[in-house]
């Protein structure tokens, strides 16, 4: 591999490798640990591996399993350390990532169990430190690790490093930062339920591995692998300790790159192409970076920032910024579903057919209405007919408390007529004893599960209802993945396109609303758009499909950028207030840090600084290209 550094990853202080997909990613690290092993085990040595748990590595794991089952790559002479484990869980638990690495790897590859090594979550408080001690001289007598395989906290830790972890830190328990586990409160189906501490490898010992390969994938890691990679090196960062290590490499997918400077700035490294809207995004790049309105910026500013050519091209910055102002202009737009009888083309929609029929998917019950309720209800009141398709149940958000209080409502309304409700009786006592012997940690079996879908289906109905969608029009697709699957660990099936394209076919919609184009590919946003892309994908010849057009929006990711928007519908505070109430009606699972609408607003506050019309808040939508 060559290790010049090109002019456009000046500012890279690691080598930093982008993949189309993480998939792609997943696999060439595979290939790179079959080499590994192969040579080792030619030398008569154990190869060994340095293990992390987490949605990342899921992809290379299945890889590894497949390379195991079709090629024939045997861990028989393989040795593995994990990073890092909860403190408090045993082995058994289902969020244990003992539990973790058996069901994704171990227990479908011919590793011997001995070769395994994790930190034990249980050994009590007095026998950590010694524990830790022969953790580290496990590895020493090991050889060292050859390959260490990382992910990277929204904190920025590797292992569960979090911020303030020294450079020489070794294995050690330590108490988790409040962002890691909120990250984790799904898997343990409330933040309250997520371990305070965790036993880790330390920076010092992971950086003594001989190789090191961080992955991330889904745009919600981009800022902190940014700061990670071009940042300074820095305890506030622990993966940005890997820039000092001589053989350490970033395997990212494009979504996770989008922070770094030759991906977001090109024109900063002399990488520009100048396309329209990668001209758009410089122009409200400088116009916000300078908080001067797109109209007042002048040629000097685009000179100093690597926007010269640019300048030339358009014949000045006077016509560059009226240009650009227009465009972003023109954006805004009170029509989502177009404006009947108008000629201009120039707006984000076209005006007929009116009126249109929206399928406004949402891969978890609220995306919908965090990501674009305001736009919901216009489209409703402008005499569209909207349909709401929840892709999942989300059940899985829902807390056994809820669950325990509508139990708790049908014994106490069976205690009204005993003899009618008799049957309701033994199914809420059923339920009440489910929730108590499966305990805070355990699976939640299947009758639970129901429960709280249809607490989850009532709130959903509840939040369209009052954005003015009728029941009729609310949809629950139930899809498979989710079913069958657990937080972290996803996978779009060819059941779940199949699904998601009966429903197309039979609403054969002209507008489709849908999100989760750039998230983490197995989280229930990114499963959710694969299967949506694979039914779209396969509806090439529907005559339907030819007159449709997909909206991308954002649930609870990264909101888009001004320069990356196509359509902007503006919200007054009522409107804003409204969309606010529909989100309430979630009660069962709340995002507080969502409920404010501050997102909204921070649109409209861009729009307002690069010289648009001041509006109380923005819905922002992208349209999408298959
Ligand atoms: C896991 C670990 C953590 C994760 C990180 C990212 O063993 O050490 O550092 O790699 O928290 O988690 P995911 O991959 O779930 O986004």
């Amino acid at each position: 591999m060559s290790t010049t550094i090109s002019p456009e990853e000046q500012h890279e202080k690691v080598r930093t490798v982008v993949f189309a997909t993480a998939q792609a990613a997943a696999e060439a690290l595979a290939r790179e640990v079959r080499v590994i092993i192969e040579e080792k085990n030619a030398a008569g040595q154990a190869a060994v591996l340095g293990l992390a748990t987490g949605s990342t590595p899921v992809p290379f794991y299945r890889e590894l399993i497949r390379m195991h089952r079709e090629e024939g790559l045997s861990f028989q002479n393989v040795v593995t350390f994990n990073l890092d484990e909860y403190y408090g869980l045993t082995r058994e638990h289902r969020e244990s990532y003992f539990r973790f690495m058996k069901e994704q790897l171990f227990d479908h590859i011919d590793i011997p169990a001995e070769n395994v090594n994790l930190p034990d979550g249980t050994v009590p408080l007095d026998g950590v430190f010694d524990h830790c001690a022969a953790y580290e001289q496990r590895i020493a007598d090991a050889g060292g690790v050859d390959l260490q395989i990382l992910g990277i906290g929204r904190t920025g830790h590797i292992g569960f490093n979090e911020p303030g972890s020294s450079r020489d830190s070794l294995t050690r328990l330590v108490p988790l930062d409040r962002v890691t586990r909120q990250d984790a409160a799904a898997d343990f189906l409330g933040e309250e339920n997520v371990p305070r501490f965790a036993i880790t490898m330390g920076v010092g010992t992971i950086l003594r591995a001989r190789r090191l390969v961080l992955m991330a994938w889904g745009e919600n890691k981009a800022e902190i692998v940014a700061r990670a990679v071009e940042g300074p090196e820095t305890e506030a960062v622990s993966a940005s300790f890997l820039q000092g290590h001589g053989s350490a490499r970033f395997f990212l997918d494009r979504a996770a790159s989008s922070g770094l400077t030759r991906v977001k700035l090109p024109w900063l490294v002399g990488r520009a192409q100048w396309t329209p809207p990668e001209t758009r995004r410089a122009v409200c790049w400088l116009a916000l970076r300078d908080r001067k309105p797109i109209l007042k910026l002048v040629d000097e500013e685009y000179n100093e920032n690597g926007m010269g050519e640019l300048l030339t091209r358009a014949g000045g910055g006077y016509e560059l910024n009226i240009e650009i102002f227009n465009r972003q202009q023109r954006t805004i737009t009170g029509w989502p579903g177009g404006k009947p009888g108008t000629e201009d083309d120039s707006r984000p929609e076209r005006p007929s057919p009116h009126p249109k029929t929206c399928v406004v998917f949402s891969p978890e019950p609220q995306d919908d209405v965090m990501g674009m309720g305001g736009t919901i209800e216009r489209l409703v009141l402008q005499g569209h007919t909207v349909h709401v398709v929840h892709m999942t149940s989300g059940d899985l958000r829902v807390n056994d408390g809820e669950a325990l209080r509508f139990a708790r409502v049908l014994q106490e309304t069976s205690e009204l007529d005993p003899a009618r409700w008799a049957e309701a009786d033994r199914y809420a006592g059923g339920v009440i004893e489910e929730i108590a012997a499966k305990g805070p940690f355990g699976d939640p079996p299947r009758r639970l599960r129901d429960l709280k879908s249809l607490i989850r289906r009532g709130e959903a109905r509840d939040a369209a209802a009052s954005l003015g969608v009728p029941a009729s029009r609310v949809h629950f697709l139930d899809l498979p993945f989710y079913a069958e699957g657990r937080y972290r660990q996803f996978r779009a099936g060819a059941k779940d396109a199949a699904r998601v394209g009966a429903l197309l076919d039979r609403l054969q919609p002209h507008q489709v609303y849908m999100t989760g184009d750039l998230a983490d590919p197995s989280s229930v946003q990114g499963v959710a758009f694969t299967a949506f892309r694979q039914a779209w994908n396969e509806r090439e010849k529907a005559v339907w499909r030819s007159h449709c057009r997909v909206w991308l929006y954002r649930g609870h990711q990264k909101e888009f950028q001004p320069h990356e928007i196509q359509m902007a519908i503006p919200m007054s505070p009522d409107q804003l207030a409204k969309k606010l109430a529909a989100m309430q009606r979630y009660q069962s699972h709340n995002l507080p840090d969502l409920l404010s609408g501050d997102r909204n607003r921070e649109t409209a506050r861009l729009y307002d600084q690069l010289g648009m019309a001041e509006y109380e808040a923005i819905e922002a939508f992208r349209s999408w290209q298959a």
